[in-house]
């Protein structure tokens, strides 16, 4: 995907026209500009097709460069004409083939987490590091330093982070996310915006606007049963917030977004709606603290952290790039890999196939079989080959799901080192990933139980928090 900025291919075709609801150009034969261009095209003089020529070339540069600047429609560090064969497709709807993370740091320009931001992490919130970070789960960032700089001279900062309500369960992989919220909100001691994108999913997933009012309340359930601390969170849905300061930094934000940048970030074609084209702003502006008068108000220096799944690397991208242009800080970021499909590690799951995650709502005899059955090992087939030859763990299934939520270092050790050895079978570390993930689903059934309505709407109460920093 290439951001084209200033020149659109069309000029270069038709001439520069001028034909919208807020200036019709005529020509002087009295036709719309459009109409003149198309049909009337006089025939080129040689300064006229040298100027073509040269603005081609201008256009091909420019597709080629990387232009840090907002005001050019370059991007902040987007370099996305990389013209090797794409294996893997990343972006906010899909997320597919196999994934090759340290190339997409490069891509997306973002900065690898290593080992002594997690040391400092650990350094500052006195408790050890969450497992996902300890296991590169998180893997990347944008700025991260400048947040625990700015924690450690004093000045706290908030978490943000969202769901899009497109489904009634949510898997394993939906929990990664807010699981490792809760733990940064335990560590730092501070507030948290939940932003629920019901219309961003009653536009992608043509759900009806009551459908995915329902689907957000039912995820909020989930999320608040993560342990969510309620003197510190507000959960919102889009559609019961959006309007007023919110409203009005995103139309700060979409005036600083031309449609050519929208298209080079998020690859928009003719053929989109326009809800999809001016959706990104929504999920900009939470980043800016002025965005939540009542709980930021005079804190409008607030820093922001987010915490996703890299595939929302594009909206962020943009919105640090036109953040400074408003008078704000850029958010930083702290970004995942996936969690894998039962059948492979070749992307996110699928909520269309329910056979290649593990739902918060599946039974232990659901858990049992889907693992079972499902599961992609790298072990092999038969037990005398197992004890022979080992199973090859950079492939199997299980031992990635036990890197992800067994949290003993050591037994993940152990178990690495039997299996890979084959000294144990596919079987027994499938039994230990069943009796793990079935307690996890257990605990989480009987967290979300206790969530009442009235729990839902008091975290989606628009309030102040008062002891949100202490
Ligand atoms: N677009 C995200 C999704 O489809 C939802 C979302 C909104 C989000 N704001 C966010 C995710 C901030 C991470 C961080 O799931």
């Amino acid at each position: 995907m290439v951001c084209l900025g200033r020149i659109c291919p069309d000029m270069l075709i038709n001439g520069p026209i001028d034909a919208n609801p807020y200036s019709i150009r005529l020509n002087s034969d009295g036709r719309t500009g459009a109409v003149a261009a198309i049909s009337a095209q006089p025939p080129e003089s040689f300064s006229a097709s040298l100027l073509r020529s040269l603005l081609l070339l201008l256009l091909l540069l420019q597709s080629d460069t990387f232009d840090e600047s907002c005001e050019s429609g370059g991007m902040e560090n987007e370099n996305e004409t990389n013209t090797e064969p794409v294996e893997a497709e990343v972006n906010p709807w899909e997320v597919s083939g196999k994934i090759d993370y340290d190339k997409l740091i490069d891509k997306f320009g973002c900065q690898r987490l290593d080992q002594s931001l997690i040391d400092r992490v650990h350094r500052l919130t006195s408790r050890p590091p969450h497992v996902f970070l300890r296991r590169g789960v998180f893997f990347a960032h944008r700025d991260l330093n400048e947040i625990l700089d700015a924690y450690e001279r004093g000045d706290k900062f908030y978490l943000y982070t969202g769901r899009g309500p497109s489904s009634e369960a949510l898997h394993l992989g939906h929990l990664v996310p807010f699981m490792f919220t809760k733990y940064l909100q335990d560590a730092f001691k501070v507030p948290l915006v939940i932003q629920l994108t019901d219309d961003e999913k009653c536009m992608w997933k043509n759900l009806s606007v009551e459908e995915s009012q329902r689907l957000a309340r039912e995820n909020a359930k989930d999320i608040i049963a993560c342990g969510f601390d309620i003197t510190r969170t507000f959960i919102f849905s889009d559609f019961d917030y959006v309007g007023g300061a919110f409203y009005k930094n995103m139309v700060k934000v979409s005036k600083c977004v031309t449609y050519n940048k929208v298209v080079g970030i998020f690859g928009f074609t003719g053929e989109d709606h326009i809800g999809k084209v001016s959706f990104p702003p929504v999920q900009a502006v939470p980043s800016f603290p002025s965005s939540f008068p009542h709980l930021f108000s005079g804190k409008e220096n607030l820093r922001c952290l987010i915490p996703c799944a890299i595939d929302q690397d594009p909206y962020f991208r943009m919105t640090r790039d036109v953040a400074p242009r408003i008078g704000y800080h850029k958010p930083a970021l702290i970004e995942s890999s996936f969690f894998p499909a039962l059948q492979g590690d070749t992307g996110k799951m699928s909520a269309s196939d329910p056979n290649s995650a593990i739902y918060v709502t599946d039974t232990p005899k659901e858990i049992k079989d889907k693992i079972n059955k499902y599961a992609f090992t790298g072990g092999q087939d038969t037990k005398e080959k197992q004890r022979l030859y080992g199973a090859n763990l950079e492939v199997d299934i299980p031992v990635k799901y036990l890197s992800f939520f067994l949290d003993d270092d050591d037994e993940l050790e152990y178990i690495k080192q039997e299996y890979g050895s084959g000294r144990m079978l596919t079987f027994d570390v499938k039994k230990r990933l069943i009796d793990l993930l079935t307690e996890l689903v257990e605990r989480h059934k009987r967290a979300r139980a206790t969530v009442t309505e009235e729990m839902v709407d008091a975290f989606m109460a628009a309030r102040p928090l008062p002891s949100m920093f202490s």
